[in-house]
């Protein structure tokens, strides 16, 4: 028998992924009981150990070296250290989607075209590429033609159609991660495939073609902590264009304090250089469910709320 606590982070898992996938919600009811599951997530486990093994174990099977229906413990040196040392690791390029239209107002907003990024925890990089990709709204379409991966979604609100009409070039791209994943070699794009849940065919292909359109011209992705590392990478950038920082799904990992420094270091060098912050965060009523969508621009420092949106990019309500 598993320890009473280890057994209900399995089936708070297991009762999270019921309705979403069979297979998982199987698993980790199957494993709530299995006391070789509970020596391998070790004691008192985090929440999320029981996906970090699931992922761990789709890893395998990715990778041909285990199925599904194999006992845990054939593999369990393996699946020990990958719970102990893998922090679970997405990436949803579907917030490109809603990404591209806060980029627009951006240049529209500082009447630029062209643009230095920096991306606060980009994971591997994927929705750092967004300008490579073929994105659908209401009002028309924008990016390349000949992208291999195009995205759409529900507008609750839509954005308007000038925004559409600008033209943007990426000149620099930087990412800051504590553990960002290197999808140019093999074993870091499986890496990342194993987060996503095994069966959701789709995401899976929209991956694997982000993954291609990345490897054309990978950005460059700077290991440390972007709380400690941002005021480096932006003295680095050049002074001559409009630097362009954004964060998706990574604040919320810093704590306020974390969140302050950042936001003290970008007003600093706000003050010496034209620069633009685009931020998911709260939503303006805390009871919704869902994220809040924030711009700055400096010289000024002056801000706007842009909107609302999912937090994995499926719909988009533009206010502005
Ligand atoms: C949920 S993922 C989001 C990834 C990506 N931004 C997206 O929207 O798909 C959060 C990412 O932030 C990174 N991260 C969290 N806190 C960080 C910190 N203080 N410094 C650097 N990276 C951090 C994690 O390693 C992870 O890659």
């Amino acid at each position: 028998m598993a320890p009473t606590r280890t057994r209900d982070v399995f089936l708070e898992q297991a009762a999270q992924c019921e309705g979403r996938s069979e297979l998982y919600t199987g698993l980790l009811r199957s494993w709530s009981d299995d006391p070789v599951a509970a020596e391998l997530v070790g004691p008192d486990p985090a929440w999320d150990a029981p996906l970090r093994l699931i992922a761990g174990l789709h890893y395998l099977v990715l990778g041909g070296e285990a199925s599904w229906d194999d006992p845990l413990v054939g593999h369990a040196e393996f699946l020990r250290d990958f719970v102990a040392t893998r922090g679970v690791q997405t990436n949803e390029v579907q917030r490109s989607w809603i990404l591209v239209p806060l980029l627009l107002r951006v240049a529209q907003r500082m009447r630029a075209e062209t643009f230095d990024l920096v991306e606060l925890g980009p994971s591997a990089g994927l929705n750092l590429v967004w300008d490579r990709y073929r994105y659908r709204y209401k009002a028309g379409a924008w990016g390349r033609e000949d992208a291999i991966l195009s995205f759409d979604g529900e507008e609750r609100r839509p954005i308007p159609g000038g925004l559409l009409e600008l033209d943007l070039t990426v000149r620099g791209r930087i990412g800051i991660d504590r553990s960002p994943i290197d999808v140019t070699t093999e074993d870091g794009a499986r890496l990342l495939r194993s987060f996503v849940w095994a069966g959701q065919e789709r995401r899976m292909e929209r991956l694997d073609r982000a993954i291609e359109a990345l490897r054309q011209d990978p950005p460059r992705l700077v290991t440390g902590d972007f709380v400690e590392e941002l005021p480096r990478v932006l003295a680095a950038q050049p002074r001559d264009g409009l630097t362009v920082v954004f964060q998706t799904a990574s604040f919320g990992y810093i704590g306020d304090e974390g969140r302050a420094r950042v936001r003290a270091v970008l007003e600093q060098a706000g003050g010496e250089r034209r620069l633009a912050f685009i931020s998911t965060g709260k939503p303006r009523d805390p009871e919704e469910h869902c994220w809040g969508l924030r711009l700055v621009y400096w010289p000024g420092g002056e801000r706007e709320f842009a909107g609302h949106a999912d937090f994995h990019g499926a719909w988009l309500q533009w206010e502005l």
